[in-house]
């Protein structure tokens, strides 16, 4: 399972959820066959670190992001990932309209796996001050607890047909 996280320039939201989810897998979920990765809708950053706002925000909840760099969406990520996640509906409708009509179903929008959050989108916390940081990693580690369940559910229980 090939999971693509997506924000407008993947250096604050996108890239939380990656460390964050690949994080969780590695802890609670290490048996199942998941890669992670994550890239922007926009190219302004592209080769650029996370955000220090944002390295410094994961760093006080244990995440290091230090070794991610930017990327922008390609036209192989349509094929090469089962699911690809928007942070919010303008990079959810960015993802469609590049999408070639069989990949349109794998681009869902990541806190559909938060449905207790009282949200659907990830809020941009590029101009804003510091609590949009906490609340970018609030809403992502809920969705990726979430989606963990989800992908848990869909993965067959080794042996349970064994005679
Ligand atoms: P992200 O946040 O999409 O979560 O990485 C942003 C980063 C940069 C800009 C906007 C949003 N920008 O306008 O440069």
């Amino acid at each position: 399972m090939k999971i693509l996280f997506v924000c407008l320039g993947n250096i604050c939201r996108s890239p939380t959820a990656e460390i964050v989810f690949r994080e969780i897998v590695t802890r609670e979920a290490p048996e199942l066959p998941i890669e992670v990765d994550s890239a922007g809708t926009a190219a302004y950053h592209v080769g650029a670190p996370p955000d220090s706002r944002t390295r410094q925000a994961a760093l006080r909840r244990g995440y290091d992001m230090s070794a991610l760099r930017a990327r922008v969406v390609e036209a192989q990520d349509f094929s090469r990932f089962d699911l690809i996640l928007a942070m919010d509906r303008q990079n959810l409708d960015a993802l469609r309209r590049r999408a070639p009509a069989v990949a349109r179903e794998r681009i869902r929008l990541f806190l559909e796996f938060a449905p207790e959050t009282d949200t659907t989108e990830v809020p941009d916390p590029y101009y804003g001050g510091p609590n949009g940081f906490e609340e970018v990693l609030d809403l992502v580690e809920a969705a990726a607890k979430g989606l963990l369940q989800h992908l848990r559910a869909l993965t067959p229980t080794r042996g349970a047909n064994a005679h």
